[in-house]
Protein backbone atom coordinates (compact mmCIF):
# COMPACT_ATOMS: atom_id res chain seq x y z
CA UNK A 1 0.00 0.00 0.00
CA UNK A 2 1.99 3.49 -1.08
CA UNK A 3 1.50 6.53 0.34
CA UNK A 4 -0.59 7.92 -2.50
CA UNK A 5 -2.95 5.20 -2.30
CA UNK A 6 -3.67 5.77 1.28
CA UNK A 7 -4.54 9.58 0.35
CA UNK A 8 -6.85 9.21 -2.36
CA UNK A 9 -8.77 6.35 -0.68
CA UNK A 10 -8.42 7.56 3.35
CA UNK A 11 -7.70 11.20 3.51
CA UNK A 12 -8.99 12.57 0.47
CA UNK A 13 -12.69 11.72 0.89
CA UNK A 14 -12.44 12.55 4.21
CA UNK A 15 -11.02 15.81 3.64
CA UNK A 16 -13.61 16.23 1.24
CA UNK A 17 -16.61 15.20 3.49
CA UNK A 18 -14.98 17.73 6.12
CA UNK A 19 -14.70 20.80 3.32
CA UNK A 20 -18.39 19.95 2.84
CA UNK A 21 -19.98 20.06 6.20
CA UNK A 22 -17.48 22.80 7.40
CA UNK A 23 -18.91 25.14 4.13
CA UNK A 24 -22.66 24.15 4.66
CA UNK A 25 -22.76 25.56 7.79
CA UNK A 26 -20.39 28.62 7.08
CA UNK A 27 -22.09 29.57 3.82
CA UNK A 28 -25.43 29.62 5.64
CA UNK A 29 -24.53 31.35 8.68
CA UNK A 30 -22.47 34.17 6.39
CA UNK A 31 -24.11 34.01 3.12
CA UNK A 32 -27.64 33.31 3.19
CA UNK A 33 -28.74 36.03 1.25
CA UNK A 34 -26.41 34.06 -1.71
CA UNK A 35 -28.50 31.08 -1.05
CA UNK A 36 -29.62 30.96 -4.48
CA UNK A 37 -29.95 28.92 -7.94
CA UNK A 38 -29.16 32.16 -9.30
CA UNK A 39 -31.55 31.62 -12.13
CA UNK A 40 -31.20 32.72 -15.56
CA UNK A 41 -34.68 31.17 -16.70
CA UNK A 42 -35.12 35.18 -17.34
CA UNK A 43 -32.23 35.59 -20.15
CA UNK A 44 -33.28 32.56 -21.91
CA UNK A 45 -36.05 29.98 -21.28
CA UNK A 46 -36.56 27.70 -24.40
CA UNK A 47 -33.51 25.53 -23.99
CA UNK A 48 -33.90 25.72 -20.36
CA UNK A 49 -37.37 24.22 -20.20
CA UNK A 50 -36.09 21.15 -21.98
CA UNK A 51 -32.37 20.89 -20.57
CA UNK A 52 -33.03 21.46 -17.01
CA UNK A 53 -36.16 18.95 -16.46
CA UNK A 54 -33.69 16.54 -17.89
CA UNK A 55 -30.40 16.85 -16.15
CA UNK A 56 -32.70 17.03 -12.77
CA UNK A 57 -34.96 14.00 -13.19
CA UNK A 58 -31.81 12.29 -14.51
CA UNK A 59 -29.90 13.11 -11.44
CA UNK A 60 -32.94 11.91 -9.27
CA UNK A 61 -32.46 8.51 -10.57
CA UNK A 62 -28.84 9.05 -10.70
CA UNK A 63 -28.90 9.49 -6.58
CA UNK A 64 -31.38 6.55 -5.99
CA UNK A 65 -29.21 4.53 -8.10
CA UNK A 66 -25.89 5.81 -5.83
CA UNK A 67 -27.95 5.06 -2.65
CA UNK A 68 -29.31 1.42 -3.48
CA UNK A 69 -25.64 0.53 -5.14
CA UNK A 70 -23.13 2.27 -2.45
CA UNK A 71 -25.37 2.19 0.68
CA UNK A 72 -26.99 -1.61 0.45
CA UNK A 73 -24.76 -4.48 0.72
CA UNK A 74 -25.55 -7.26 -1.39
CA UNK A 75 -27.43 -9.62 1.42
CA UNK A 76 -29.96 -6.85 1.59
CA UNK A 77 -31.57 -7.12 -1.76
CA UNK A 78 -31.23 -10.67 -2.14
CA UNK A 79 -33.07 -11.04 0.98
CA UNK A 80 -35.75 -9.15 -0.41
CA UNK A 81 -35.86 -11.31 -3.38
CA UNK A 82 -33.21 -9.82 -5.86
CA UNK A 83 -30.47 -11.66 -7.10
CA UNK A 84 -27.50 -10.78 -8.12
CA UNK A 85 -27.93 -10.95 -11.99
CA UNK A 86 -31.77 -8.92 -11.45
CA UNK A 87 -29.52 -6.08 -9.61
CA UNK A 88 -26.82 -5.80 -12.21
CA UNK A 89 -30.13 -5.37 -15.42
CA UNK A 90 -31.80 -3.15 -13.01
CA UNK A 91 -28.71 -0.79 -11.94
CA UNK A 92 -27.49 -1.31 -15.90
CA UNK A 93 -30.89 -0.15 -18.29
CA UNK A 94 -32.26 2.43 -16.15
CA UNK A 95 -29.31 3.83 -14.89
CA UNK A 96 -27.42 4.06 -18.16
CA UNK A 97 -31.23 5.79 -19.66
CA UNK A 98 -30.72 8.02 -16.50
CA UNK A 99 -27.45 8.63 -17.14
CA UNK A 100 -28.07 9.64 -21.12
CA UNK A 101 -30.95 12.05 -19.88
CA UNK A 102 -27.65 13.44 -17.46
CA UNK A 103 -25.84 13.83 -19.58
CA UNK A 104 -27.93 15.53 -23.05
CA UNK A 105 -29.33 17.96 -20.16
CA UNK A 106 -25.78 18.75 -19.43
CA UNK A 107 -24.86 19.81 -22.62
CA UNK A 108 -28.10 21.79 -23.26
CA UNK A 109 -27.37 23.51 -19.96
CA UNK A 110 -24.10 24.20 -20.92
CA UNK A 111 -24.18 24.96 -24.37
CA UNK A 112 -26.51 27.90 -23.62
CA UNK A 113 -24.70 28.59 -20.75
CA UNK A 114 -21.80 29.57 -24.11
CA UNK A 115 -24.18 30.31 -26.74
CA UNK A 116 -26.58 33.25 -24.81
CA UNK A 117 -24.78 36.38 -24.37
CA UNK A 118 -26.83 37.24 -21.46
CA UNK A 119 -26.10 34.14 -19.41
CA UNK A 120 -22.76 34.37 -20.36
CA UNK A 121 -22.58 37.12 -19.00
CA UNK A 122 -24.27 36.40 -16.03
CA UNK A 123 -21.47 33.28 -15.04
CA UNK A 124 -19.75 33.97 -12.26
CA UNK A 125 -15.99 32.21 -11.80
CA UNK A 126 -17.45 29.92 -9.09
CA UNK A 127 -20.37 28.76 -11.78
CA UNK A 128 -17.12 28.34 -14.20
CA UNK A 129 -15.35 26.25 -11.84
CA UNK A 130 -18.48 24.19 -10.86
CA UNK A 131 -19.36 23.15 -14.17
CA UNK A 132 -15.56 22.13 -14.91
CA UNK A 133 -16.37 19.47 -11.82
CA UNK A 134 -19.46 18.50 -12.39
CA UNK A 135 -19.17 17.80 -16.09
CA UNK A 136 -15.66 15.67 -14.90
CA UNK A 137 -18.01 13.89 -12.07
CA UNK A 138 -20.77 13.11 -14.65
CA UNK A 139 -18.78 12.24 -17.26
CA UNK A 140 -16.35 9.64 -15.67
CA UNK A 141 -19.49 8.14 -13.79
CA UNK A 142 -20.90 7.61 -17.13
CA UNK A 143 -18.02 6.31 -18.69
CA UNK A 144 -17.49 4.14 -15.83
CA UNK A 145 -21.00 2.83 -16.38
CA UNK A 146 -20.78 2.03 -19.75
CA UNK A 147 -17.55 0.72 -20.36
CA UNK A 148 -17.36 -1.80 -17.56
CA UNK A 149 -21.24 -2.79 -17.12
CA UNK A 150 -22.70 -1.86 -20.70
CA UNK A 151 -19.77 -3.15 -22.35
CA UNK A 152 -18.56 -5.80 -19.81
CA UNK A 153 -19.83 -8.58 -20.20
CA UNK A 154 -22.75 -10.48 -18.94
CA UNK A 155 -22.42 -9.61 -15.56
CA UNK A 156 -20.23 -6.65 -15.76
CA UNK A 157 -17.61 -5.23 -12.73
CA UNK A 158 -19.20 -5.99 -9.16
CA UNK A 159 -18.69 -2.68 -7.25
CA UNK A 160 -20.54 -4.39 -4.84
CA UNK A 161 -17.55 -6.27 -3.61
CA UNK A 162 -15.01 -3.11 -3.69
CA UNK A 163 -16.17 0.21 -3.76
CA UNK A 164 -19.67 0.11 -1.72
CA UNK A 165 -18.06 -1.72 0.79
CA UNK A 166 -15.11 0.44 1.26
CA UNK A 167 -17.39 3.61 1.14
CA UNK A 168 -19.38 1.79 4.26
CA UNK A 169 -16.39 1.17 6.33
CA UNK A 170 -14.79 4.51 5.78
CA UNK A 171 -17.75 5.97 7.06
CA UNK A 172 -17.84 4.51 9.93
CA UNK A 173 -13.97 4.74 10.77
CA UNK A 174 -12.94 1.75 9.17
CA UNK A 175 -10.97 2.29 6.33
CA UNK A 176 -9.91 -0.14 4.15
CA UNK A 177 -7.76 1.64 1.28
CA UNK A 178 -6.66 -2.14 -0.23
CA UNK A 179 -10.54 -2.59 -0.60
CA UNK A 180 -9.97 0.14 -3.62
CA UNK A 181 -6.35 -0.59 -5.16
CA UNK A 182 -7.72 -3.36 -8.18
CA UNK A 183 -10.78 -1.25 -8.96
CA UNK A 184 -11.02 -0.14 -13.00
CA UNK A 185 -9.39 3.16 -13.08
CA UNK A 186 -12.37 4.51 -14.54
CA UNK A 187 -14.11 4.14 -11.22
CA UNK A 188 -10.66 5.42 -9.65
CA UNK A 189 -11.01 8.74 -11.75
CA UNK A 190 -14.89 9.01 -11.01
CA UNK A 191 -14.66 8.41 -7.25
CA UNK A 192 -11.99 11.26 -6.74
CA UNK A 193 -14.15 13.51 -9.41
CA UNK A 194 -17.39 12.85 -6.92
CA UNK A 195 -15.36 13.54 -3.68
CA UNK A 196 -13.76 16.87 -5.55
CA UNK A 197 -17.42 18.04 -6.55
CA UNK A 198 -18.50 17.43 -2.64
CA UNK A 199 -15.52 19.36 -1.14
CA UNK A 200 -16.75 22.56 -3.59
CA UNK A 201 -20.36 22.07 -3.55
CA UNK A 202 -20.57 24.57 -0.50
CA UNK A 203 -19.00 27.17 -2.28
CA UNK A 204 -21.34 26.91 -5.80
CA UNK A 205 -24.96 27.61 -6.37
CA UNK A 206 -24.97 24.29 -6.26
CA UNK A 207 -26.22 24.63 -2.24
CA UNK A 208 -29.96 25.34 -4.04
CA UNK A 209 -30.40 21.74 -3.70
CA UNK A 210 -30.57 21.96 -0.29
CA UNK A 211 -33.54 24.27 -0.21
CA UNK A 212 -36.22 22.71 -1.59
CA UNK A 213 -39.33 25.04 -1.44
CA UNK A 214 -41.88 22.99 -0.07
CA UNK A 215 -43.31 26.43 2.51
CA UNK A 216 -44.70 27.35 -1.37
CA UNK A 217 -47.43 25.61 -0.95
CA UNK A 218 -48.55 26.78 2.36
CA UNK A 219 -47.58 30.68 2.46
CA UNK A 220 -50.21 33.31 2.23
CA UNK A 221 -51.21 34.94 -1.25
CA UNK A 222 -48.87 37.48 -2.30
CA UNK A 223 -51.69 39.82 -3.49
CA UNK A 224 -50.35 42.39 -5.90
CA UNK A 225 -53.11 45.35 -6.75
CA UNK A 226 -52.91 48.43 -8.71
CA UNK A 227 -52.78 51.66 -7.05
CA UNK A 228 -56.28 53.49 -6.97
CA UNK A 229 -56.85 55.95 -9.78
CA UNK A 230 -57.32 58.40 -7.32
CA UNK A 231 -54.23 58.35 -5.28
CA UNK A 232 -51.75 60.65 -6.61
CA UNK A 233 -48.10 60.61 -5.99
CA UNK A 234 -48.27 63.47 -3.47
CA UNK A 235 -49.94 62.43 -0.48
CA UNK A 236 -50.60 64.72 2.92
CA UNK A 237 -51.47 62.48 5.63
CA UNK A 238 -49.89 59.47 6.74
CA UNK A 239 -47.08 57.92 4.07
CA UNK A 240 -47.69 54.37 5.05
CA UNK A 241 -50.96 52.41 5.35
CA UNK A 242 -51.30 49.13 7.12
CA UNK A 243 -51.13 45.56 4.69
CA UNK A 244 -54.23 43.70 4.93
CA UNK A 245 -52.60 40.16 5.73
CA UNK A 246 -55.94 38.47 6.94
CA UNK A 247 -56.39 36.36 3.76
CA UNK A 248 -59.27 35.01 4.24
CA UNK A 249 -61.30 39.38 4.23
CA UNK A 250 -59.26 39.57 1.35
CA UNK A 251 -60.46 36.70 -0.45
CA UNK A 252 -63.92 37.64 0.95
CA UNK A 253 -64.37 41.00 -0.45
CA UNK A 254 -62.33 40.11 -3.89
CA UNK A 255 -59.00 42.43 -5.14
CA UNK A 256 -60.61 45.87 -5.50
CA UNK A 257 -59.32 48.15 -8.08
C1 LIG B 1 -21.57 14.25 -6.12
C2 LIG B 1 -20.76 13.62 -6.89
C3 LIG B 1 -21.14 12.54 -7.89
C4 LIG B 1 -21.79 12.68 -9.09
C5 LIG B 1 -22.34 13.95 -9.72
C6 LIG B 1 -21.87 11.33 -9.66
C7 LIG B 1 -22.43 11.03 -10.90
C8 LIG B 1 -22.50 9.77 -11.47
C9 LIG B 1 -23.07 9.45 -12.75
C10 LIG B 1 -23.71 10.45 -13.71
C11 LIG B 1 -22.97 8.10 -12.93
C12 LIG B 1 -23.49 7.29 -14.14
C13 LIG B 1 -24.81 6.72 -13.70
C14 LIG B 1 -25.62 6.16 -14.77
O1 LIG B 1 -25.19 6.01 -15.92
O2 LIG B 1 -26.76 5.87 -14.41
C15 LIG B 1 -22.33 7.52 -11.75
C16 LIG B 1 -22.10 6.19 -11.53
C17 LIG B 1 -21.50 5.64 -10.41
N1 LIG B 1 -20.98 6.35 -9.35
FE1 LIG B 1 -21.12 8.38 -9.08
N2 LIG B 1 -21.29 10.43 -8.80
C18 LIG B 1 -20.82 11.13 -7.70
C19 LIG B 1 -20.13 10.61 -6.60
C20 LIG B 1 -19.79 9.26 -6.43
C21 LIG B 1 -19.05 8.73 -5.31
C22 LIG B 1 -18.48 9.58 -4.17
C23 LIG B 1 -18.96 7.37 -5.49
C24 LIG B 1 -18.32 6.31 -4.64
C25 LIG B 1 -18.01 6.44 -3.40
C26 LIG B 1 -19.66 7.04 -6.72
C27 LIG B 1 -19.82 5.77 -7.24
C28 LIG B 1 -20.46 5.45 -8.43
C29 LIG B 1 -20.68 4.10 -8.91
C30 LIG B 1 -20.28 2.81 -8.21
C31 LIG B 1 -21.34 4.22 -10.16
C32 LIG B 1 -21.80 3.08 -11.08
C33 LIG B 1 -23.27 2.80 -10.90
C34 LIG B 1 -23.73 1.67 -11.78
O3 LIG B 1 -23.12 1.37 -12.78
O4 LIG B 1 -24.74 1.06 -11.41
N3 LIG B 1 -20.15 8.22 -7.27
N4 LIG B 1 -22.05 8.58 -10.88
Amino acid sequence: MTGIQEFFWVAFPWLAIAAFVIGIIWRWRYDQMGWTTHSTQIYESKLLRLSSPLFHWGMMFVIIGHIMGLAFPKSWTRAVGINDHAYHLIATIPGTIAGIAVVLGLIGLLYRRVVNRSVFLSTATSDKIMYIFLTAAILSGFIATVSTQVFGGAEGYDYRETISPWIRQLLIFNAHPEWMVDVPWEFKVHVIAGFTLIAIWPFTRLVHAFSVPVGYSTRPYVVYRSRGRDVTGRRTEAQWEPIRSNTRQVKKEGIRR
